[in-house]
């Protein structure tokens, strides 16, 4: 059955289905005037929605491949529990993945600062948590982070832990996958390449495969500034705990705060872009780094010479929904309608 009518079945459909290699591309979506203050200068934005996979987060592409490449080489006879630490999205997705390649069990070290609805999710989703406390100044090696503690455990005969801090099947499923994507979809006309920094498997997987075809795409890493909360990417401080070389791939870093990835995020959802805070986040980086550009007469150094423009992507990690409380913890009420007649409503928190 041809791929282009999205129909997966038979025995393996399910696997078929989350397997990126399979699906359609992922949406890349220009960004419309409202939501960039640079349309004037002939810059163009585009969001590559990994949120639209059928896992409804960036994590079920390195989740994908990294299960399927410990199967391949044989690695998963006998298991049966997968063992992660996660911020949510990549054990969920390696929970979903692990089921369709016989792995039942799942269970996560999470952060004690997990979003409410996104600890409910792993419950929705089958994934045991276990809340870690995380030692003030983590070190990878610290007993502990829960990055050491998820590696001790994966370390019993029935276990396994597929290790995304410093599994190189992470960024190359970006490599195979995402990048690959971003390159066709722009028809290499890409410039600006920024993203969040987690395991920072993203941006390492899609500044290897684009620099590579393209060495002056200039690619921006987005760090949490010192004390603000973003889920699913990290401060300086907590980026000491990847075993990745990410610093080799990135050429600039933006720090950014809470509020400003938030309200981003509320911004292009309320446009149709439906997305979550980290991707508020990537682009409050892009437009920081655009701004400063422009602030020393430079972005004439990223633009392309035929076009004129200058084009910029920056992936979409996942939703708002598993936050959809913390968009009123860190917005004021003035980002919201009042809700009429409140005092009759019969569930309030
Ligand atoms: C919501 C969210 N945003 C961003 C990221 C960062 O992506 P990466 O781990 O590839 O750096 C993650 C990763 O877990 C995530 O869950």
């Amino acid at each position: 059955m041809a791929n282009h009518l999205n129909v997966f079945e038979g025995p393996a459909a399910v696997r078929d289905l989350l397997d990126p290699g399979r699906l359609p591309y992922l949406p890349l979506v220009e960004l419309p005037a409202e939501l960039n203050p640079f349309a004037g200068d002939k810059v163009r934005i585009f969001a590559k929605l990994m949120t639209l996979s059928p896992l409804g987060n960036v994590k079920a592409v390195p989740a994908f491949n990294m299960i399927a490449e410990m199967h391949r080489r044989g690695e998963l006879a006998g298991v049966r529990r997968i063992v992660e630490n996660s911020s949510g999205n990549t054990v969920s997705s390696l929970a979903l993945v692990g089921r369709q390649f016989g792995v039942d069990e799942t269970k996560s070290y999470v952060s004690a600062e997990i979003s409410w609805h996104k600890l409910l999710m792993l419950l929705f989703f089958g994934v045991e948590p276990m809340v870690n406390v995380e030692p003030a100044n983590p070190s990878e090696t610290d007993p502990e982070s829960g990055i050491y503690k998820a590696k001790k455990d994966g370390e019993s005969e029935e276990a396994l832990n597929p290790g995304q801090y410093d599994n190189e099947d992470n960024p190359k499923a970006h490599e195979k996958w995402t990048a690959q994507q971003i390159w066709e979809q722009t028809g290499g006309d890409i410039n600006i390449f920024c993203a969040g920094l987690g395991t920072t498997g993203t941006v390492i997987g899609n500044s290897r495969f684009l620099k590579g075809k393209k060495p002056s795409l200039r690619v921006v890493g987005v760090m949490r500034a010192p004390d603000n909360y973003v889920p699913g990417v990290r401060t300086e401080k907590l980026l000491k705990l990847i075993g990745f070389d990410w610093h080799k791939h990135v050429d600039v870093i933006e720090r950014i705060e809470t509020a400003d990835s938030y309200r981003l995020s509320l911004d292009m959802s309320r446009r149709g872009i439906i997305v979550g805070p980290s991707s508020g986040f990537a682009l409050a980086g892009l437009l920081q780094y655009l701004g400063d550009l422009k602030g020393k007469n430079a972005l004439d150094e990223v633009r392309d010479e035929e076009s004129g423009d200058v084009v910029c992507v920056f992936p979409c990690p996942d939703g708002p929904m598993p936050y959809l409380d913390e968009y009123f913890k860190y917005l004021d009420g003035s980002h919201f309608p009042p809700i009429r007649n409140e005092a009759a409503l019969l569930n309030r928190p």
